[in-house]
């Protein structure tokens, strides 16, 4: 075990490294040591200095390659300005010295390059109350790695559970927020840290009108939950309803609901059909805080 607890996918954390990106100045502010996993002093990414541009032209590959498909891949102004300087980013990479053929031609890693190749990201702003931080992305290159077959032996489910849980301890977070689309995968991965108490069900100030905004408390419970370890618990209320986030007519209903005062969270995990999920609904109640 490499960390304190059992996990899902321990194995990652033999095959791939810990990285941090921030500025000096955010970074005493960070644990580089989450859970006890430590971040080696090479593995800092200083976005100020140009030693870094290689480094950064990779993660924004990476963005591009997870969201690229989702149609919000990230200009790289915004990931200067909205993530690199304001906030933090954390991720696991492989050494360039090791790292695997088709993933060195995918990221077309230049030939003299030893530094690190992300292989998941979690960015994350500090919002202005202290320890409240607003969830910016999350990628994991494990559904591309299954999709292209790039390492046939190697399976990197758990990735993107891993790297939220991890990262959000790194930032010391105690409130989270967070936006996602109803019909993102990601939630499965969201709701793993317990009921998320909505904000928004129907959000016309996103791009995405079909985005939901969400929130939880960011106990060591709620991440260690995040990554599989079956020794924590987490109260889930029954859920009252299932969300098919295609049907604007019930998420403006929800919404209408949220603002005349009414509270809901997204208990549990979401459910497969055929064509995509179900999201299931709950009213708030203290046993989900
Ligand atoms: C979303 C993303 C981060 C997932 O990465 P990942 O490494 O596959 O994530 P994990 O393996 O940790 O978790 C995925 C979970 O979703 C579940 N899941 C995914 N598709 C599923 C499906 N069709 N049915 C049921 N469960 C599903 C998996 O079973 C897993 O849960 P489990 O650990 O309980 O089995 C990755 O696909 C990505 O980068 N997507 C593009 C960018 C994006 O959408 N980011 C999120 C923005 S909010």
């Amino acid at each position: 075990m490499v960390l304190p607890f059992p996990i899902k996918g321990d194995h990652l954390l033999r095959e791939l490294v810990p990285y941090v990106v921030a500025t000096p100045a955010n970074l005493p502010l960070l644990e580089l040591q989450p859970f006890g996993l430590p971040t080696p002093s090479a593995h800092v990414i200083d976005p100020l200095r140009l030693e870094s541009a290689v480094f950064l032209d990779l993660l924004h590959k990476l963005d591009g390659l997870t969201f690229g498909p989702e149609g919000m891949p990230m200009p790289k102004w915004v990931f200067y300005d909205c993530s690199e300087l304001p906030g933090a980013i954390y991720g696991l990479a492989r050494p360039a010295a090791t790292v695997w053929p088709k993933v060195r031609s995918l990221f077309q890693i230049p030939a003299d390059y030893a530094g690190l190749v992300p292989v998941s990201m979690y960015v994350a702003i500090p919002m202005p109350q202290p320890g409240m931080w607003f969830g910016h992305n999350l990628s994991s290159l494990a559904p591309v790695f299954r999709r292209l077959d790039l390492v046939p032996d190697l399976d990197l489910a758990g990735l993107g559970s891993l790297t939220k849980g991890l990262a959000l301890k790194c930032f010391r977070v105690q409130q989270f927020w967070g936006a996602t689309q109803w019909q993102s995968k990601a939630l499965y991965i969201h709701a793993k840290f317990g009921p998320l108490a909505l904000q928004t069900a129907y959000t016309p100030a996103h791009s995405e009108h079909e985005t939901l905004t969400y929130g939880f408390r960011c106990t060591d419970g709620a991440l260690r939950a995040s990554m599989g370890d079956p020794g924590v618990q987490i109260a889930r209320p029954p859920v009252d309803a299932w969300i098919d986030g295609r049907d604007v007519v019930r998420l403006k209903e929800l919404q209408a609901q949220m603002e005349r005062g009414e509270a809901w969270c997204i208990p549990q995990a979401p459910r497969p059909q055929a064509d995509g999920m179900l999201v299931p609904i709950a009213r708030w109640t203290t046993a989900c805080s």
